[in-house]
């Protein structure tokens, strides 16, 4: 019989045990950061129906058009139903916000996710076919109080994580009365150049022009330099708005690039737009973060009318780039304590210290065993325990146990009753928790 050989799906990987003290950290800040800004956690099912993708990031998106999973149907009663694996959060968190009536909330609603996604890309580097956001969005507030708010919580997170060296780079894409006029104005710019553009722009022209802008390929960039742009052509109202937002960042001193060619890669923004990425990513091809104002997407979607901005990090990008940047991380917290007990008197009393230890956030080990001591702390050193408490037949009868320090191979008696505070005070002065 051929050798099994099985592998991770391509696109894919696994986190790895020495991977997750970053992973860990990421999660942990990000969330703390979140929750101090009044954001509160959602999660929502890794497939929907295909529609609310098609519907709401856009059918004549890449994403939608070549990069979903979709997933076969399996029951005759739901014939009519094509579920996708969700490729972003955002349409998802739309249609919790609609059918869990989060409208009568009180507005405005800050929501924060964390979970993999599903894109068919060609995997590359801090490219994967399912990878790890962190997401926000921000319903029911139309001022630029809150596109700014989605920017700094992007930037705070960031600045939490210890990386440097980012930029934000953001744009305004106006709305349904301003866009169609500029949308005219760069077709007619393009119109005699669309056979210089590469085969994915020369469609672009025809079903999303706007995505013209952005294309990565040489001769394109050199094209979209000389068109117009889109500021120049916003409605007082989206131009009132974006300002507003600049000077919020302004105030803030959160350094940004106005770039015109910023339109993002998801059918459903309005007005504002951005993206952070590491400066010396020119071509901007491992993008950490982006996001923007999607105002008509929750009605697009069969809400109400409902302004709202969000943003999403890429994990992998960020723990490369933390890597890259050799930012240091705090270790997780593994055995700290193991319990050696020698015969069945000290097995009720090794319970009880097992309670008291655990029940005071140290991380304890206890399973009884028959081994002799020198075996038991040989386990207790392998499975990385700075300290062994020692409970044998005299310790069990008398109130003392023995504290024996791993590293040091030195121990002492110690009174029972008072364990626990010399465990936490010695945690405490090395820091080591
Ligand atoms: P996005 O720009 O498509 O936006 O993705 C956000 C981030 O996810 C990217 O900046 C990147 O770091 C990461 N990312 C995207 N695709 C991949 C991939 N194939 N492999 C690894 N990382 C990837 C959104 O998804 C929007 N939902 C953001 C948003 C939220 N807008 C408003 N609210």
């Amino acid at each position: 019989m051929a050798k099994i050989n099985f592998q991770a799906a391509r696109g894919t990987k696994d986190i790895l045990p020495s991977e997750q003290p970053y992973w860990q950290f990421v999660k942990k800040v990000s969330e703390k950061t979140l929750r101090g800004l009044s954001f509160e956690c959602i999660d929502t099912p890794h497939f929907e129906n295909v529609e609310i993708f098609a519907r709401g990031i856009g059918q004549n998106t890449d994403i939608v058009k070549k990069e979903m999973f979709l997933l076969e149907q399996t029951s005759e009663k739901e014939d009519s139903l094509i579920y996708a694996l969700r490729p972003e959060g955002t349409a998802g968190i739309v249609r919790a916000f609609i059918q869990n009536g989060m409208s009568s909330w009180p507005q405005p609603v800050r929501l924060y996710y964390f979970g993999s996604m599903f894109r068919r890309e060609r995997p590359q580097k801090g490219r994967f076919r399912e990878f790890y956001q962190l997401g926000a969005e921000i319903f029911g507030d139309e001022t630029a109080k809150s596109d700014y708010l989605a920017i700094m919580s992007t930037w705070e997170i960031l600045n939490r994580l210890g990386l440097k060296n980012l930029k934000v780079y953001t744009n305004s894409i106006g709305c349904p009365t301003c866009r169609p006029k500029y949308i005219t104005k760069l077709k007619k710019y393009y119109k005699d150049k669309v056979k210089d553009l590469c085969n994915d722009c020369a469609e672009r022209y025809e079903k999303n022009p706007l995505r013209l802008l952005d294309c990565k390929e040489e001769r394109c960039k050199q094209i979209a330099k000389g068109a117009p742009v889109i500021l120049d052509s916003l409605c007082p109202n989206c131009k009132k708005h974006f300002q507003d937002t600049l000077e919020y960042l302004d105030y803030f001193d959160i350094k940004y690039d106005l770039d015109p060619t910023l339109v993002r890669g998801l059918d459903y923004y309005t007005n504002t737009v951005f993206e952070i990425a590491d400066k010396n990513d020119k071509l901007r091809q491992n993008v950490v973060g982006g996001g923007g104002r999607y105002n008509g997407l929750v009605e697009v979607l069969g809400g109400p009318k409902t302004p709202a901005v969000g943003f999403s990090l890429g994990i992998e990008r960020i723990v490369n780039l933390m890597k890259e940047q050799k930012v240091k991380i705090p270790e997780l917290r593994g055995v700290e304590v193991c319990i050696l007990q020698l015969g069945d008197t000290a097995k009720a009393v090794s319970k009880k210290i097992y309670d008291d230890l655990s029940g005071n956030n140290i991380n304890v080990y206890f399973v009884p065993s028959n081994d002799g001591l020198r075996q038991q702390i040989k386990m207790a050193s392998k499975l990385g325990a700075k300290y062994a408490l020692i409970i044998g037949q005299r310790e069990a009868l008398k109130d003392e146990l023995i504290l024996r320090d791993l590293e040091a191979s030195s121990q002492e008696s110690f009174p029972k009753g008072a364990i626990v505070e010399e465990l936490k005070r010695r945690f405490e002065n090395c820091k080591c928790k």
